[in-house]
């Protein structure tokens, strides 16, 4: 029989190994529509909320590092890259947690600077320090593209039959290549993020909306809590971004026309730092470019939302989930100038425009919005953005096939760079 004393030792240390846990706000409240619950935003008390079991009040949820752990595992953290500052890349990877598989999908410039070279080294070298498996690829690799066409998606094909750019474009490679590392889950963070603890946050944060909502078809959306800028030589952090205020309200908008009563439930309709589980990332569209996250809802509704008829009506049985989980870290990425912004305003709101969903009145106050901001340079109407067909459309397992070929095939744009990490001997 084991003394008190040895029981207490065995307690102790079974405390001291229980891992820390992150403290979340339980969504105050929330709008059905259909088969979709969009939960509101939530807020993280604690990044490490301190040794624990996961544990659940009214207002509160603490979801122990065993249980965010475990869902990284089931997680790819897809990188899109486009000519950015390779310490900014470098910065981004240390801050993604070890237990997720990590795919940077690149579409930098071959030359006269190889920078996708210049990527693919540094990265390598990042991997053997890290002791970590990173898949790096270009999205001009023409065996992936093969790949997309003897998977009949020629859709995202261009003239020359190479991939089409655009980071919607390289999401779609990054989420279909989630699912040939064998991932349930995958997330994705821009590369050009200057502080890697607001990554390793994100990341945290999709784990735990996973953690949260145990539905097959779920998607994290954050939303930062404050952008800094300079404004009159002082520091000034902005709570929205330029082009969330008005994607936000005109998805409100279109969420009131059909329930009737006035919501702001929506606070990500561009959130570029979002997770979805692969069950529904194979199913949704995907639109073009900039307009890719704003298109999630807008297609999320024309699918689950019982309001038009379903191409899914299966699914309409199972619940769809969209968490907004609001990150604490400052956002600050590279500034990429005003008609960068206009362009990603006028994507978001095309994809709202052009919906069938659309009702007369939100078309009216999308074109007042259009004027507001061009003035006399208005066009008649705002130009439609190339929507991608549903990824269930794609025959996955050609695609997965054909995968298999161009990663380990002639081309030199695909890499899986890593070592296992070496013990190393006492004495
Ligand atoms: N693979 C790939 N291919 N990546 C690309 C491409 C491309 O053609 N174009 C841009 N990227 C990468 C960039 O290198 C960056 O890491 C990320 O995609 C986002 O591009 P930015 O140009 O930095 O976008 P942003 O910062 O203006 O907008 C971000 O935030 C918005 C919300 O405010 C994006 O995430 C938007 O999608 C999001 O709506
Ligand atoms: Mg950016």
């Amino acid at each position: 029989m084991r003394s008190q004393a040895e029981v207490n030792v065995q307690v102790n240390w079974q405390a001291i190994c229980l891992p820390a846990s992150m403290r979340l706000e339980i969504p105050r409240e929330f709008e059905r529509i259909g088969a979709i619950q969009i939960h509101g935003l939530q807020k993280v008390y604690e990044l490490d909320g301190g040794l624990g079991v996961h544990e659940r009040s009214s207002v509160i949820e603490c979801i122990p590092q065993e249980a965010l752990h475990a869902q990284m595992k089931q997680m790819a953290i897809v990188v899109p890259v486009k000519e950015e500052r390779l310490k900014l890349i470098e910065g981004v990877l240390v801050g993604i947690p070890a237990s997720c598989e990590v795919i940077v999908v690149s579409n930098s410039s071959r030359g006269p600077l190889d920078r996708f070279q210049l990527e693919a080294s540094s990265i390598e070298n990042y991997a053997k320090f890290a002791g970590k498996q990173v898949t790096i690829v270009h999205q001009k690799d023409p065996g992936l593209a093969r790949a997309f066409a003897e998977a009949g998606y020629d859709a995202i094909l261009d003239d020359n039959g190479l991939i089409r750019s655009g980071k919607a474009e390289g999401m779609i490679l990054g989420t279909l290549l989630a699912r040939w590392l064998g991932k349930q889950t995958v997330g994705f963070v821009d590369s050009d993020n200057y502080f890697p603890g607001a990554v390793h946050e994100y990341v945290s944060e999709y784990a735990a909306g996973f953690a949260m909502n145990s539905t097959r078809s779920s998607m994290v959306r954050i939303s930062w809590h404050s952008k800094p800028k300079i404004s009159e030589n002082s520091l000034f952090f902005a709570k929205w971004g330029r082009s969330s205020v008005h994607s936000n309200k005109m998805l409100n908008r279109l969420l009131t026309h059909f329930s009737g009563f006035e919501t702001e439930i929506i606070k990500t309709g561009n959130a570029g730092e979002h997770a979805i589980s692969l069950d529904l990332a194979l199913k949704l569209e995907y639109a073009a470019g900039y307009a890719v996250e704003t298109h999630h809802f807008i297609n999320l509704l024309e699918t689950y939302g019982g309001l038009s008829e379903n191409r899914f009506p299966e699914e309409m049985r199972e619940r769809v989930s969209i968490s907004q989980i609001e990150s604490r870290n400052p956002h600050l990425h590279e500034s990429k100038g005003d008609e960068h912004v206009e362009d990603m305003i006028d994507a978001s709101l095309s994809v709202i425009y052009h919906s069938p969903l659309c009702p007369n009145e939100l078309k009216c106050e999308i074109m007042d919005n259009l004027r507001q901001r061009y003035g006399e340079k208005c066009p008649d109407e705002i130009a439609p953005v190339r929507i991608y067909p549903s990824l269930s459309l794609l025959n996955l397992d050609a695609f997965l096939e054909h995968c298999d070929c161009a990663v380990m095939g002639p081309d030199e744009t695909t890499f899986r760079f890593g070592l296992e990490p070496t013990r190393i001997s006492a004495g």
